[in-house]
């Protein structure tokens, strides 16, 4: 969690960092900072709330003049969002400024010693004691800032994406990462630090990526160089050149990324099995599996762990890899899976579903798999993310840039990865006649006109939402594959609306949750033809029995559950094993305009971040 930001150059850092940290807000917003350096001294402001707010009180309050500068936003880990807490933070003699996004796990101990020396702290965070323990690095050791900066990160545990700069010397930031993203933008004669690309796409196309425990001294005039914390060896670094756009990170005329990433989603299907799914050929070509389909057929079981949406993902794949390819599927919450001594061995493939590549329980699910001799395969988006690069091999979902907090087209296009996956693994195995496959294959290149046609719903939702709006219950009901739908839906609700909201599987109502049912009590329920339609059938007249109001995702020409439900929304007929990437195309909009209607900030819910890069 968290958006850093830095530059070092020949233009006004100002605009860039601002900038730049708008974009990065989906990391973490609930408090921002800058600190310029204006050619003789540091200028920083920093302020409790949202980069906006940064803006306004850094114009009427310091200098914004200055070609070298860094910026955070924030998600608090330790000490409450409040200006002091803000970052960055300076050292105790005010030459040194750093920006954190990440844990200083020891920083009690260290602070203790510091303190101990004279050291005073005037906030609560791990931040300024790490910028406190350079500084002392530098006094004690004699040593410039880079090195300064590898003795003292070899004194801390934890988790960091930094950058700190030395009035002493305004013409390099020093930059290192652990367990945190950071990427390093390279311009002619400047260079741009930042969390994720967004922030200096514009400006260049050519990235490089730091790994794990790598550090860089980014200095004007000078060609990076990439050095290992632990000891001094050199790595030369991998410059890539970047695909994404300005365009796709910004609105696009939608009033919330979220509605755009919603409406987006039938092209990041497409995009997601283009060039992969063959039809006419009967054919599903994936580089990341076919070198290593050999391990997936060969498996005892299929693990797959993530953790929210990415989830919810992995639980719709159980079916489709279990129902489809017969292999048998565990999912689990990464969270969980890393500290309970899972049995795995050699034989096990893990998949890891992650948006943003960034996840830490997830990364470390994957550590342990590895450590255990697992195969693990990556459904990732961001490009270059650690999971991306800490996974033996993957595919990515070609999403694009997913900024709204609550996760949409990630589900959608995670969802289409593994189907291709579990098809793919279908075939070799023979579970399918050519036929079969054939229909699937063609079936699976309908969607994103099916999911085109469930978005015309829109208006319709919106009524039904204006209904519901100040509920403080929904109940989320769902079988079979679209049992992980209900919970996607109460998931999306609760996370952006604040309305409790929970999703069952339709058949479990009956052993507890039919107790909260009465006239109150909105009940989304997912009632698609194929699929258990004669059992939720009965399930929603349980419902309407108790005086439950009924909301239906329906076939189109549904008679039967339109007779009994408040509102229907009909939805294009899919086969059972495709039907979640359309039905929750409704629910991700029903959330939409409830958080919406009752003034919720929908691209940036309380309380969360995009990336949880923490424990
Ligand atoms: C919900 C949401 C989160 C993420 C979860 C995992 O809308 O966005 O639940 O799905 O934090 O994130 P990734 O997929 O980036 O690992």
């Amino acid at each position: 969690m968290c958006g850093i930001v830095g530059y070092i150059g020949h233009r006004d850092a100002y605009p860039i960092i601002v900038k730049g940290l708008q974009r990065l807000e989906y990391r973490g917003y609930d408090s921002a900072g800058i600190a310029l350096y204006d050619g003789t001294d540091i200028n920083l402001s920093k302020t409790k709330g949202k980069v906006e707010d940064l803006r306004s009180k850094s114009k009427s309050t310091i200098s914004l003049k200055g070609s070298l500068g860094i910026g955070h936003t924030r998600w608090a880990t330790h000490g409450v969002p409040n200006d002091v807490n803000s970052h960055p933070h300076y050292s105790n003699s005010g030459d040194l400024v750093i920006i954190h996004n990440g844990i200083i796990e020891n920083y009690g101990s260290i602070k203790k010693a510091l303190t101990e020396r004279g050291y005073t702290f005037t906030s609560d965070t791990d931040t300024e004691v790490l910028v406190n323990l350079i500084e002392e690095v530098q006094k004690t050791e004699d040593v410039m800032l880079g090195q300064a900066v590898q003795i003292a990160l070899n004194q801390v545990v934890g988790a960091y994406a930094i950058a700190v700069f030395d009035k002493k010397k305004p013409d390099e930031i020093v930059v290192a990462k652990l367990g945190s993203p950071l990427a390093i933008g390279i311009g002619e004669n400047e260079f741009f630090i930042a969390s994720d690309a967004s922030p200096f796409i514009e400006f260049t196309n050519n990235a490089v990526y730091l790994k794990d425990e790598e550090m860089a001294i980014i200095r004007l005039g000078k060609e990076i160089k990439l050095r290992k914390i632990q000891n001094d060896a050199v790595a030369y670094p991998n410059i890539l050149e970047l695909q994404m756009n300005l365009e796709e990170i910004e609105k696009g005329g939608y009033d919330h990324f979220m509605l755009k990433e919603i409406y987006e989603q039938p092209r990041a299907i497409l995009d997601t099995y283009r060039g992969r799914l063959l039809a006419d050929q009967g054919l599903i070509k994936m580089v990341g599996i076919d070198q290593h389909l050999e391990k997936f057929l060969n498996a005892n079981r299929i693990i797959i762990v993530a953790c929210g949406t990415s989830w919810h993902a992995g639980l719709v794949a159980e079916y489709i890899f279990e129902d489809l390819a017969r292999i048998p599927v565990e999912v689990e919450y990464a969270s969980e899976f890393r500290y309970r001594n899972p049995v795995i061995t050699d034989k096990d493939v893990l998949i890891a579903i992650s948006q943003s590549g960034e996840t830490a329980d997830t990364l470390a699910a994957i550590k342990l798999a590895k450590e255990k001799g697992a195969f693990v395969f990556g459904v990732c988006n961001v490009v270059g993310s650690s999971i991306a690069r800490e996974t033996d091999a993957g595919a990515y979902t070609h999403a694009g840039p997913e900024i709204g907090v609550a996760s949409t087209k990630a589900f959608t296009t995670q969802i289409t990865v593994l189907t291709l996956l579990a098809l793919k693994l279908a075939k070799e195995k023979g579970e399918f006649s050519e036929s079969q496959f054939h229909e699937i294959l063609t079936e699976l290149e309908t969607i994103p006109a099916k999911v085109e046609k469930a978005l015309e719903s829109n208006a319709l939702i919106e009524i039904i939402a204006d209904v519901y709006k100040d509920s403080p219950n929904c109940l989320y009901l769902g079988r079979g594959y679209n049992f992980p739908v209900a919970l996607e839906g109460a998931l999306k609700l609760k996370e952006i609306s604040y309305i409790h909201a929970e999703g069952y599987p339709a058949a479990e109502m009956k052993h507890g949750p039919i107790a909260l049912i009465d006239e109150h009590m909105p009940v989304i329920v997912i009632a698609t033809k194929k699929g258990h339609y004669e059992k939720i059938v009965s399930n929603i007249q349980e419902i309407k029995s108790r005086k439950g109001k009924i909301i239906a995702i329906v076939t189109e020409g549904d008679e039967q559950v339109t007779q009994l439900a408040d509102h229907v929304v009909e939805i294009p007929e899919t086969s059972e094993s495709l039907s979640p990437l359309v039905t929750t195309i409704p629910l991700q909009l029903l959330s939409y305009h409830i958080a919406v209607m009752r003034n919720c900030n929908v691209d940036q819910p309380r309380n969360l971040a995009k990336s949880v890069t923490v424990e």
